[in-house]
Parts: C-alpha cells; structure tokens; sequence
C-alpha cells in the first residue's frame, strides 16, 4: 500500500485541530452497530482501505460486531477485507455474536463486498495459511494485554505486504483501560529486519472518548529494506 499517498488524503481530511483535540462526534455513519470505537476511528479506516491496492488486503483482529469492519468497507466496495473474532470476550454465546455480525454485514454491506470472516483466534488465521493475499492494511484492536499485542505483530509480520499500514487500537495506557498496547508494539518491532515508523499517536482524554480517538490510535507505517 502507498502510505504516503493515505497521509496525505488523511490530511487534506482531517486538520491538525481535528487529529489532536476534541471535535464533533455525531458523524457515526453506523449508528445502528454497537461498538468500540469512535467516529474519527471509523473515518481514518475508511480512508486506509480506500487507498489500498487490490491484490492486497484489510486484515481487522477483533471485530465484535462489525463496527470498525463495516467502517472500513463503507464506499470501498471493490477492496477485499479480511477479520477474524474467537468472540472471548463481551459475549456469552458466540453462535449468537456470529449471527449478529452476519446480519450487520448483510445490512450494510453490498451483496459482492469481499470479506472473508473467521470465527477464530488470529493466531490461528495467521499460522494456518488462511490469507491469500499480503496485508497493506491492519488494524489491531485487542486483546490489549501485553502478549497478545505482542503477538497481533509478531504473527502478522510475515503477512505484511512490502509497504503497509498498521493500526493499533487503544495506544493509550492509563488506568481505566491498562491496554499494553503500546509498549508491546514498540517492543515488537524493534524485533524486526523490517522499517518502521510510528507517524502519529493520536490521542483520547479517556477510555471511550467518542470526541478523539477512543482509547487512542496508534498509526505505524513499515517496509521492507533491501
Ligand atoms: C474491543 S472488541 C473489538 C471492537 C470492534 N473492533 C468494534 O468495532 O467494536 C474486542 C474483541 O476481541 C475479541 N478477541 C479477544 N481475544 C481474541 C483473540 N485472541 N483472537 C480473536 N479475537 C479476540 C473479543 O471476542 C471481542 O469481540
């Protein structure tokens, strides 16, 4: 994916005062999904995914109810989207949480949008061969313990296309969400022969903050040195 071609369209769309402080958050083109994520979030994944090439795709760990998938679909019907949720957590019965994401995607996606959905934990998506094309764009949202953000990197890292965009859900540590998200991505990396480079650290005044970036947005790019 051309990373640079989606910061510049991330910023002729967003202003300075709107990727660093409070703004307007009655924009959630999903209304009807519930979720955990802002409208700022929603927009930035619809931008990503806009830019991606088609013999890349959209790789989303944790969807819950399609919220940030469907996001990132919106208007972007030729792309090609991949997810995957084991439906841990916020949910007693994931045959029921399945059945509500199919019927998200039924309502709000157009019947020929590709995404290929896998009820499963990443780890398993990733090991086992589940992708046929490289990732451009992946948005990581969760779990935010230190080991499972460490690893959301260290296995998707043979799946990345050369230059790609990687996403990072709840950047911000504090008590009220103590997401390792961070730190655990930080340390990956620097693990890695490939560049990196963390563009921006977009911030959220607490944990849910639908005016910024939820729990704070981590936005990375990375490529492959020769
Ligand atoms: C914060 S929610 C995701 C929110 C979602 N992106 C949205 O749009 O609202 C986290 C989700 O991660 C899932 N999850 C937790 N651990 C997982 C794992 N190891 N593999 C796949 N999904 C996982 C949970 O079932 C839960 O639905």
């Amino acid at each position: 994916m051309d990373t640079t071609a989606f910061l510049n369209t991330l910023r002729l769309v967003f202003s300075v005062q709107e990727l660093t402080r409070a703004t307007d958050f009655r924009c959630d083109p999903l209304p009807a999904i519930q979720g955990k994520t802002a409208p700022k979030v929603q927009r930035l994944l619809q931008l990503a995914v806009r830019c991606l090439p088609l013999e890349e795709c959209y790789f989303e760990v944790r969807t819950f109810q399609g919220k940030t998938l469907i996001s990132a679909a919106l208007f972007n019907e030729d792309k090609h989207l991949v997810a995957c949720d084991d439906f841990s957590e916020f949910q007693d019965d994931p045959g029921q949480a399945m059945a509500i994401l199919q019927e998200n995607i039924r309502r709000f996606c157009p019947p020929h949008q590709r995404i290929d959905f896998h009820m499963a934990d990443f780890r398993h998506v990733l090991s086992e061969g589940r992708l046929s094309k490289p990732i451009g764009c992946y948005f990581n949202d969760g779990a935010h313990n230190y080991r499972s953000q460490f690893e959301g990197l260290t296995y998707v890292e043979e799946h990345l296309a050369h230059e790609a965009l990687v996403l990072v859900d709840d950047w911000r540590f504090a008590p009220d969400s103590r997401s390792h998200a961070r730190q655990a991505t930080l340390d990956a990396l620097a693990r890695f022969k490939r560049r990196w480079e963390v563009v921006y650290e977009l911030p959220a005044r607490f944990n849910g903050d639908m005016a910024m970036w939820w729990n704070g947005l981590g936005v990375l790019r990375t490529w492959v040195t020769p």
